[in-house]
């Protein structure tokens, strides 16, 4: 299933558009099943309906774990590098791995979980959180994992959504010099959450909880009740195996799902060929496991490949900005993969703190989340990969469960700001607004995606509709993106921005209306538009416009942005936070009373000369005042 060259790489593709079916049916021998599939695919993009492997038994994590048992049980699975440099770490071999994950399973099971049922985990980044993961697709319960950044409305509007029976989480978490209280969060969560019968919580910071009778139990004490033998349940390829939450253009985020045999299989294939990952080497991806990136290139793909994958708990600041060397180093990482907005934090600080590393481990690069600015690329590539390593600048989402577009290391001739090729298996497609393809090379367009690869996302949960709707009604016979894309001369795709209500801050994916959502909650605020704007750092900062029945002025204003955010952090957490707010008295809508958003985007960026067609504006004049007071 390893790609060798650009030659195999152009017959691969070919052979996966001209039969995919065979294309993917010789990559999933590779895997362990309990018993084979009886089709292939079967597929359409109206309702939309896709299983793959149809009929195939397996479970993920006999691919992850028990199957490397006999060849390289005693190899490092996971090195954990803990937040504060001079703790010590830990390092667990695939037998202990497996050993710990079986253990949980049991925790799990003893605790009323069973096949199906809905876990969600809400946990800093230490190897408990993979074990937890793993455990569940152990006993054929569904994984939500929730990201340690998020609010408790946050946690209780998935745990709800998805029906969680059972947490896990930790008492607090460690994040540079900050001590993040999660069981707390998670105690103000549950408050609105009836579907939640135990709560089981690991011990990290020491930090004082309370545990509520009957409901609340401790990881370390559960532990004790359960032996290493918990055989896998036998799954289905189409059953479920998680659910991750992921914002869009309109409402409360969805529950995105991924299924048991096509997401494997995609994790797995494209684990090893971008990143061309050869036995031995250590991986090492800077993401949480609550995104999708943790999830298949710190988890799944890693561990069903026998790799020796590197959680980090901490940040790339702290103690210092070389940390991220630093582990580089410590651990020998041969393939570090990492997102552009990390990159340009780091590029600010300057040298210093990579010339005193050696970084002569690393082989490969890869970058992932949001376009990568040609600046930061040339820095990472002189300065990291002292330009030796390729950089792989891989295009995914969430619901597309692996890297889509990208080069292969080494393989793929690259070119800075492009990912470049789409991997075999993988169709894409530019349209214009009509949905009317756009041929040819030296283009640009809408992306969508003409025919489905194992890992493209099944449903949302318990909302087929809204699937349909978001992705595959726009243009119908087609997966949409939400990206624009361009399409050079060679035929290589660059990814140029979200074209819907989605910003990306920092690589994550917030929607405009759920910050604005979050603001229109704050006693006063009338009515609210959020936009985004070019970030150095973040790549997109959050500019939001705030109606409020009393204009605030003097000291008033600064005090009411500050509760502003306050009540923004409360509904959706830290990360949503507005980088600029601006009271105004109106809106520019049009007749229709929609607002006119690209004039919102254009004053955000600095740009007001050339405002377009103001034309059908309801009042002009409030696009005067809204320009004299940007900030
Ligand atoms: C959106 C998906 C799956 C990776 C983590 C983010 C943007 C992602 C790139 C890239 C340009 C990128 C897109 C995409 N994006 N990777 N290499 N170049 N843009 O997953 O949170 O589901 O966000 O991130 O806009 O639609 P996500």
């Amino acid at each position: 299933m390893r790609i060798r060259t650009f030659d195999e790489y152009q017959t691969a593709y070919q052979k996966s558009v001209d039969d995919p079916e065979e294309f993917w049916a010789e990559i999933a021998q590779n895997f362990q099943w309990r018993k084979p599939w009886t089709k292939t695919l079967q597929w359409n993009f109206s309702e939309p309906n896709i299983k793959w492997f149809i009929g195939g038994k397996l479970n993920i994590t006999e691919n992850c774990l028990d199957r490397h048992l006999i060849e390289r049980g005693d190899q490092p699975a996971i090195i954990w590098e803990p937040n504060d440099p001079n703790e010590a770490g830990v390092t667990l071999t695939y037998r202990m791995l497996h050993d710990q994950v079986c253990r949980f399973a049991n925790v799990l099971k003893r605790n009323g979980v069973v096949k199906g049922d809905r876990v969600c985990i809400y946990m800093p980044m230490v190897p408990e959180l993979a074990i937890a993961v793993l455990a569940c697709a152990r006993i054929g319960a569904v994984h939500s994992v929730v990201f340690g950044g998020f609010s408790a409305q946050s946690i209780a509007d998935r745990i709800n959504d998805a029906q969680c029976k059972v947490v896990v989480t930790a008492d607090g978490s460690y994040r540079g010099n900050k001590e993040i209280p999660l069981k707390s969060t998670v105690d103000d969560a549950l408050i609105g959450c009836p579907s939640v019968q135990k709560v089981i919580v690991m011990t990290r910071t020491r930090t004082p909880v309370s545990m509520l009778k009957g409901r609340d139990i401790w990881w370390e004490q559960e532990l004790k009740q359960v032996t290493a033998d918990c055989p896998a349940e036998e799954m289905d390829a189409e059953d479920m195996l998680f659910i991750l939450y992921t914002s869009g253009s309109t409402g409360k985020p969805k529950g995105v799902v991924h299924t048991c045999g096509g997401y494997m299989v995609y994790a797995t294939y494209t684990f090893q060929n971008v990143f061309q990952y050869e036995p031995g080497q250590v991986f090492f991806c800077t993401a949480d496991i609550g995104w999708i990136t943790g999830h298949s290139y710190i988890v799944y793909g890693p561990l069903a490949s026998g790799a020796t994958s590197v959680i980090f708990e901490g940040v790339p600041t702290y103690p210092d900005c070389g940390r991220f060397w630093d582990i580089t180093d410590k651990h020998n990482v041969n393939i570090l993969y990492t997102a552009p907005t990390a990159i340009r934090s780091l590029m600010g600080f300057g040298l210093d703190k990579v010339e005193n590393h050696d970084l002569s481990s690393l082989q490969v690069l890869g970058s992932v989340g949001e376009p990568i600015n040609e600046e930061a690329w040339h820095w990472y590539d002189d300065n990291i990969g002292k330009n030796r390593c390729p950089i792989v600048d891989t295009w995914w989402q969430t619901e597309t469960g692996g890297i889509l577009i990208s080069p292969l290391a080494g393989i793929t001739k690259t070119k800075p700001t492009f990912a470049t090729l789409p991997l075999p298996g993988v169709q894409p497609i530019l349209v214009d607004e009509n949905g009317k393809e756009i041929e040819g090379n030296g283009v640009s367009g809408n992306l969508c995606m003409k025919f489905p690869w194992p890992g493209i996302l099944r449903t949302t949960y318990g909302d087929h509709e809204r699937c349909r709707q978001t992705y595959f009604a726009t243009y119908p016979g087609l997966y949409f993106t939400g990206d624009g894309c361009l399409r050079d001369e060679d035929g290589y795709y660059r990814i140029t921005g979200r074209v819907d209500d989605v910003l990306n801050v920092s690589g994550h994916r917030i929607g405009t209306a759920e910050v604005e959502n979050a603001i229109n909650m704050h006693t006063g605020v009338v009515e609210s538009a959020v936009v985004g704007y070019p970030h150095d750092i973040k790549g997109q900062g959050i500019y939001a416009y705030v109606i409020t029945d009393q204009q605030p002025d003097g000291h008033d204003v600064e005090l009411t942005k500050r509760d502003i955010l306050a009540t923004v952090t409360r509904v959706i957490g830290p990360i949503a936070k507005p980088d600029k707010i601006q009271f105004v008295t109106g809106l520019p809508k049009t007749r229709s009373g929609k607002i006119m958003r690209r004039i919102l985007r254009k004053i955000a960026e600095g740009d007001t000369s050339n405002l377009g067609d103001t034309s059908t504006l309801l009042d002009p004049a409030v696009v005067d005042e809204i320009k004299a007071g940007a900030t």
